[in-house]
């Protein structure tokens, strides 16, 4: 079983969310962290917070789609640290939208997702993941690091009408696990660098809070345990995978048992 103890862990998306909820436990438990987000002030905000838990924390102003900030921030993890034990790439966004929609009346088509719309949740969610992890892996491997890259993909994976460029990012994300651990395996250092992704359900994070009140009521009426997801119980998950080194090239759901049937 791995320490969290001295860990040191690069968080994306770590100004908000998930990431930040990760950060805040992580320093408790004795880690290091550096956060990186492409929203700079609540970063910076996030920073300061977290310097009242423990002073073993760094941040990156940070857009994953870019390959220099990437290289930027697992050459900063390595300068600040010396090491990097758990890489955490959780930036992510959502914009949904039916690839077609119709007129009800007359049932024609009256509009489609741009372009532009699709490619925009595929740069940040699936390429900037394969820039963060590509970086980092390649600095884990020259210093001989030992850990976990933790991936986000999400009960969308499984596909959810009006998301058809979020659901296609992160069903990517519970095969990236398989061909990384293949290929740390056929390398030599599975041992030693494992790859899970979580799917986690509807979590009370603004991504799903700046849902419509109505529209969210209507989906959390549909999970059984009959509440959204708390951010600190996806990290629980998170840092249970970290430390229990029989767990690689899976993805883990965790969503309140969404999908399983409605109330009847
Ligand atoms: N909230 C949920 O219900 C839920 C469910 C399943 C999966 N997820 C995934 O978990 C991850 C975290 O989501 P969250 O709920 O904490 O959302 P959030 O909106 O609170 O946080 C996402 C963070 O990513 C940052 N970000 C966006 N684009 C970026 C870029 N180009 N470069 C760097 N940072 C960028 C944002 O500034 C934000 O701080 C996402 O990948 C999301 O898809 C969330």
């Amino acid at each position: 079983m791995l320490k969290i103890q001295d860990a040191v862990a690069v968080i994306t998306g770590g100004g908000s969310g998930i990431g930040r909820a990760l950060a805040e436990f992580w320093l408790r438990q004795g880690g290091k962290v550096v956060i990186a987000d492409v929203a700079e002030e609540p970063l910076l905000a996030t920073e300061t917070a977290l310097r009242q838990i423990s002073g073993a924390v760094t941040s990156v102003c940070c857009n994953v789609t870019l390959e220099g900030d990437c290289e930027k921030l697992a050459d900063h993890a390595i300068a600040s640290f010396g090491k990097i034990n758990l890489v955490a790439p959780f930036a992510g966004i959502t914009s949904d939208a039916m690839m077609i929609k119709t007129d009800r009346d007359t049932g024609k088509v009256i509009g489609k997702m741009s372009l532009a719309q699709f490619q925009k949740v595929i740069a940040i969610n699936l390429t900037g993941v394969f820039l963060t992890i590509r970086e980092c892996v390649e600095r884990m491997v020259n210093n001989n690091c030992s850990g976990l890259i933790c991936l986000v993909s999400s009960t969308g994976s499984l596909g959810t009408a009006g998301q058809i460029n979020y659901a296609s990012s992160k069903a990517a994300m519970s095969v990236m696990p398989k061909v990384l651990t293949a290929e740390f395996f056929r390398r030599g250092f599975a041992d030693k660098i494992r790859c899970m992704a979580i799917a986690p359900g509807y979590v009370g994070t603004a991504m799903v809070k700046n849902i419509d009140a109505k529209v969210l009521g209507k989906i959390v009426e549909q999970v059984p345990i009959g509440r959204l997801i708390e951010p600190e119980e996806v990290v629980s998950l998170v840092a249970e995978l970290y430390r229990n080194e029989a767990m690689a090239g899976e993805t883990v759901f965790i969503h309140g048992g969404l999908r399983l049937g409605s109330k009847g």
